[in-house]
């Protein structure tokens, strides 16, 4: 984990203003490698997964979704009667994402390539909305989080993390106070690695 954290701070980004949390294709392979390998030697994402509440026929949002070790577990979980929207800002991430609907033949995902904070979906779209391992790097959270918030249900939640920063079996503190600060999401859970949110 440590390693592509470190990476993603030494790469220098390239796109500009929309997407300033865009790393490198380069990183972003050498990304998908190490937790390809992490995930390999310690396999740990179900496990995680089944503290998210995640139910049959919900929705489900998979946002910064990456090469999609998350989305394909979720997607089990919410069957065929459920849908996973699978958003990125990074290309390889969607196509990753489309390689695997291919290769397994799976219906109820849907990948997206998005701009800046604009994620494109219809107001509250989401059951669940999980914001793994990326909301750290976010330069504008309230931003992202007004966004997120927009396409979550009333009743719906946001599961998010401080992933590869985590430390001490804790948080940051800074996570915590990024979404305290945006005065509109509530936490309700925390654990060791997540945040449970509802909308205030
Ligand atoms: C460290 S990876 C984590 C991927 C996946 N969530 C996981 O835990 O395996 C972070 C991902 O978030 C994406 N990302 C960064 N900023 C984003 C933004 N503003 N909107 C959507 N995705 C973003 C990156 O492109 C990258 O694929």
């Amino acid at each position: 984990m440590v390693v592509w954290s470190k990476l993603d701070m030494s790469v220098k980004l390239d796109t500009g203003e929309k997407n300033p949390e865009m790393i490198s294709n380069r990183s972003f392979r050498f990304m998908a490698l190490s937790m390809r390998i992490h995930d390999f030697l310690s396999p740990f994402i179900e496990k995680r997964i089944r503290q998210f509440g995640i139910e049959k026929g919900m929705i489900v949002i998979d946002y910064g979704c990456g090469p999609g070790r998350y989305t394909t577990k979720l997607a089990e979980c919410v069957g065929n009667k459920g849908k996973v929207y699978a958003l990125d800002i990074h290309e390889l991430a969607i196509k990753t994402i489309r390689r695997k609907i291919e290769k397994y033949n799976l219906k109820n995902i849907e990948p997206i390539l998005i701009d800046g904070y604009n994620s494109t979906l219809p107001d509250k779209t989401a059951d669940i909305v999980c914001a793994i391992d990326m909301f750290p790097g976010i330069k504008k959270p309230t931003d992202l989080l007004k966004e997120i918030r927009r396409i979550t249900k009333k009743d719906g939640i946001l599961i998010i993390d401080g992933w590869h920063e985590t430390r001490n079996h804790q948080l940051p503190r800074s996570v915590i106070q990024k979404i305290l600060d945006s005065e509109i999401w509530e936490i309700i859970e925390q654990t060791f690695d997540h945040l449970k949110c509802k909308p205030r």
